[in-house]
C-alpha cells in the first residue's frame, strides 16, 4: 500500500492517478472538507486526516509500506485562508508523519522538497524542507528526498506573476540567472517512478531539459505572442528585506517564503540538469514549448 500525503494537489494528484494506472494500491489522507471524489473515483482509498493532528496520522500509515509526502499549505497561506501556518504543517507535521511512518515500519519515504534547499535566504519554507530533509536523513526508513526546479504551470504562469494576457511579467533581480523549469507531470512521472523503483537513490535534484532565465523566458514569450512584455524587477536588497519584515508578521510566513525563493533563484546558478527524467524514460517538455502552448491558447481564445 502507498500512502499519498497531498494527493488533492495539484503534483500529488497526478502522482495518485499515474501509480493507479501501474496497478499500485494507493491510500490518500484527505483533510477534512477537502473534496477526495476525484481520488476515490479514480480508485484510491481515502483516510480523513491532516499532518497537524499526528494520532490520524499513526491511523493513516497502518500497514503501508511507502509514504509520499508532497502536502503543503503555502497555497492556503497566500490565499490568505485562516489555518496553520507553514511551520506548524511542514516542519512539525512532517516530522510528525516520519514518527508515525516509522512506528509503523513504512519500508520507504519519498519527500518532496526544492532544488536549491539551503541556498538563499532563511524562510518558513526553507526552514521546514531543510529539517524535514535532515529529519529523513536520522530516519531508519529508505528515503528518497526529491528536489525538483521550479515548476512551469507556477512560475511561467500568470499565477507566478508571468501573465502572457496582461503582457507582464515580475521579476526578482536582474532575471538573467538559468532555470531549468519544469513540467508538473515531469515530476509527477519521477515521483511516482522513485517510489517503486528497486534502488533509487536518496537525493534527486533535477530541472527540466533547458535552461533559461527570466528574461530568455519573456523573449520566448514576446516571440510567441508578437507583442511586447513589461518586466517589473524588485530589486534583491528589497526583496531581502521584505523577507526579513514579513516574518515578523505571523501571517506573513507564505509571501516571505515565496520572495526568499525568488531571491534565491535570482542568485543562485543551478548545478542540476534533466538527466534524472531521462535515466527514466521521462521525456520532459521545454519551457519554450509550454510557453508556446500558452501563446497558442491565447490566440484561440
Ligand atoms: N511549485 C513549484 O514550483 C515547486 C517546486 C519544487 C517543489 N515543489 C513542492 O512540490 C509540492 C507541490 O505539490 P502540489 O503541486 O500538489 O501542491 P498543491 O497543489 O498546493 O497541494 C497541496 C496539498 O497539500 C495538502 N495539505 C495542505 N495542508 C495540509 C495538512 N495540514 N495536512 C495534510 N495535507 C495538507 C493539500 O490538501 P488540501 O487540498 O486539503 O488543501 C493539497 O493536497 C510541494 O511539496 C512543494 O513544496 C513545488
Amino acid at each position: 500500500m502507498i500512502l499519498v500525503v497531498g494527493g488533492t494537489g495539484d503534483l500529488g494528484g497526478r502522482v495518485v492517478r499515474r501509480l493507479l494506472d501501474a496497478g499500485h494500491r494507493v491510500r490518500c489522507l484527505v483533510r477534512a472538507g477537502s473534496d477526495g471524489s476525484a481520488l476515490r473515483a479514480a480508485g484510491a482509498e481515502l483516510v480523513q486526516g491532516d499532518l497537524t493532528d499526528p494520532a490520524s496520522l499513526r491511523a493513516a500509515c497502518h500497514e503501508v509500506d511507502i509514504v509520499i509526502a508532497s502536502a503543503t499549505v503555502i497555497g492556503r497561506r497566500l490565499a490568505g485562508v485562516k489555518g496553520p501556518t507553514i511551520r506548524a504543517v511542514e516542519d512539525q507535521g512532517m516530522a510528525a508523519l516520519i514518527d508515525a511512518a516509522e512506528a509503523n515500519k513504512v519500508q520507504r519515504f519519498v519527500y518532496l522538497s526544492y532544488a536549491g534547499v539551503g541556498e538563499g535566504p532563511a524562510t518558513p519554507m526553507s526552514r521546514a524542507k531543510a529539517a524535514t530533509e535532515r529529519r529523513l536523513a536520522r530516519s531508519s526508513m529508505r528515503r528518497v528526498i526529491v528536489r525538483p526546479d521550479a515548476f512551469q504551470e507556477v512560475h511561467v504562469a500568470a499565477v507566478g506573476r508571468f501573465d502572457l494576457k496582461a503582457g507582464r511579467v515580475a521579476t526578482f533581480g536582474r532575471g538573467n540567472t538559468r532555470h531549468r523549469w519544469v513540467a508538473t507531470e515531469d515530476v509527477a512521472a519521477l515521483v511516482a517512478a522513485v517510489a517503486t523503483e528497486r534502488n533509487p537513490p536518496e537525493l534527486i535534484e533535477f530541472g527540466g531539459p533547458e535552461a533559461l532565465s527570466r528574461n530568455e523566458c519573456v523573449a520566448v514569450a514576446e516571440h510567441a505572442t508578437g507583442r511586447s512584455i513589461k518586466v517589473m524587477r524588485a530589486p534583491l536588497p528589497v526583496a531581502r528585506l521584505l523577507t526579513k519584515v514579513l516574518q515578523l508578521s505571523g501571517r506573513g510566513d507564505a509571501m516571505a517564503s515565496i520572495i526568499g525563493l525568488g531571491v534565491m533563484m535570482d542568485e543562485y546558478e543551478i548545478t542540476w540538469d534533466d538527466a534524472p527524467l531521462r535515466e527514466r524514460g521521462i521525456t520532459p517538455r521545454s519551457t519554450t514549448d509550454w510557453i508556446n502552448q500558452q501563446a497558442a491558447a491565447l490566440a484561440a481564445g
